[in-house]
């Protein structure tokens, strides 16, 4: 049987279930198309707004390296490192509505078999503010948008009403994934802020507002670290940062941590999986915990901006993998290993003799560290 890489998710169907996140990889016409022809089955546009934002002074975004055989991490860049992380204090799309609607459409015409995901924010403050995300939604789908994807997530928002202020409110997700739905006629994403105790509670609330599908996660709040030479912050502006966000391999476990949440409390929801992708066994990790699509940034950014190597190899590494298990469509394994995720105390413990309680692994002092007796204390 013939290996089908195509998907639907939330009523749309893509060649293959591969999309390049909300950032700087699609924040131009010119790189989106670039994007498409590279192969890649969707994109979700930089986040637009309605008022134009101004960046720091200085980069917006650089990447951490770890040195193989010794412990140090640096933004410095030298050869031989492996990268750990990007860390971003990026904005929202620094291009008005006004400027993405001529594009937006000029895109979907080029490419109308290719989905075109637009990424939008508001505040939530008022009922004006409200009414800028339907401003926003009916530009977006009027010039062809296929969904709307909320940005309520963005890390590093000043304003309380903005960004993963929204998402870490599961009230404040209902309110404005309902508004948004009140004039929507493309499916809406709620894309949600890792940065919550739990993330089930503003999942749930964007469902309850209507969500088609929930995107996690976004970037991890954070801070660059400080150059030991120099005292200073790797990266600053006038000595002086402010939180960022973390992405790319460091954030792999973690996301997947959030993703199995969602998955296994809300089995039948749509779900795009973010965070640490840079080839198909990490993209694995979602479709096994039940994602219909996954979505890149940090490895396409480091691959010619939008990442044509990433997505071939996305896409000849799903094939292989389908090749090699049998499988013919995605539906044939998304969700398999989402049910080995227990509870703590459900994990086996062993009995006997070949109880050595963990002591022989690496990271442990041995087996006779841990039967000394537990030093005696008074009081
Ligand atoms: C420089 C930069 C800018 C970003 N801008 C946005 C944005 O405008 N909207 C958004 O929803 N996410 C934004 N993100 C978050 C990414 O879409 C993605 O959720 C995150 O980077 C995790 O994926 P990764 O590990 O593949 O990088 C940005 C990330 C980076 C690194």
């Amino acid at each position: 049987m013939a290996t089908d890489l195509s998907v639907t998710f939330t009523g749309l169907r893509f060649e293959n279930p591969f999309l390049l996140a909300s950032a700087p990889p699609t924040e131009s016409e010119s790189n989106i198309t670039r994007a498409f022809d590279a192969g890649w089955g969707g994109v979700v546009t930089k986040t637009i707004g309605l008022h134009p934002v101004t960046n720091v002074a200085g980069p917006k975004t650089k990447f951490l390296r770890a040195t193989p055989d010794s412990s140090q991490l640096s933004m410095r860049k030298r050869p031989g490192t492996a990268l750990h992380s990007s860390w971003n204090w990026e904005l929202i799309s620094d291009k008005t509505l006004d400027w993405w609607v001529p594009r937006l459409g000029r895109i979907k015409q080029a490419y109308p078999s290719r989905v075109l995901v637009t990424s939008i924010m508001a505040g939530s403050g008022s009922d004006s503010e409200l009414k800028h995300w339907q401003t926003l939604a009916r530009a977006c789908q009027d010039e062809g948008a296929d969904a709307l994807e909320l940005n309520l997530s963005c890390p590093h928002m000043d304003r309380p009403d903005m960004g993963s202020n929204i998402g870490k409110d599961p009230e404040l997700v209902s309110v404005v994934t309902q508004a948004v739905k009140e004039v929507a006629r493309v499916p809406v994403w709620a894309k949600l802020t890792p940065s919550t105790t739990d993330i089930v509670l503003e999942a749930r609330g964007a469902f309850l507002g209507g969500a088609d599908a929930v995107s996690s996660t976004n970037t991890f709040p954070s801070l660059p670290l400080i150059d030991p030479e120099t005292l200073e912050f790797e990266m600053n502006v006038d000595g002086l940062v402010s939180s960022g966000g973390l992405g790319g391999p460091a954030i792999l476990p973690q996301s997947i941590a959030k993703m199995s949440q969602l998955t296994k409390a809300f089995p039948d929801c749509a779900f795009s999986g973010i965070g640490g992708v840079a080839e198909f066994g990490h993209a694995l990790n979602y479709f096994l915990l039940g994602c219909g699509t996954v979505q890149v940034c940090t490895a396409a950014m480091l691959d010619h901006a939008i990442g044509p190597n990433v997505v071939k190899q996305l896409v000849a590494g799903m094939r292989d993998t389908m090749e090699r298990y049998g499988w013919s469509s995605l539906d044939e394994f998304r969700g398999l290993r989402r049910d080995r995720v227990v509870l703590h105390s459900q994990i086996r413990r062993p009995e006997g003799e070949a109880y050595r309680g963990g002591y022989d692994a690496e990271g442990y002092a041995g087996a006779e560290a841990a039967t000394e007796p537990a030093p005696v204390t008074k009081g």
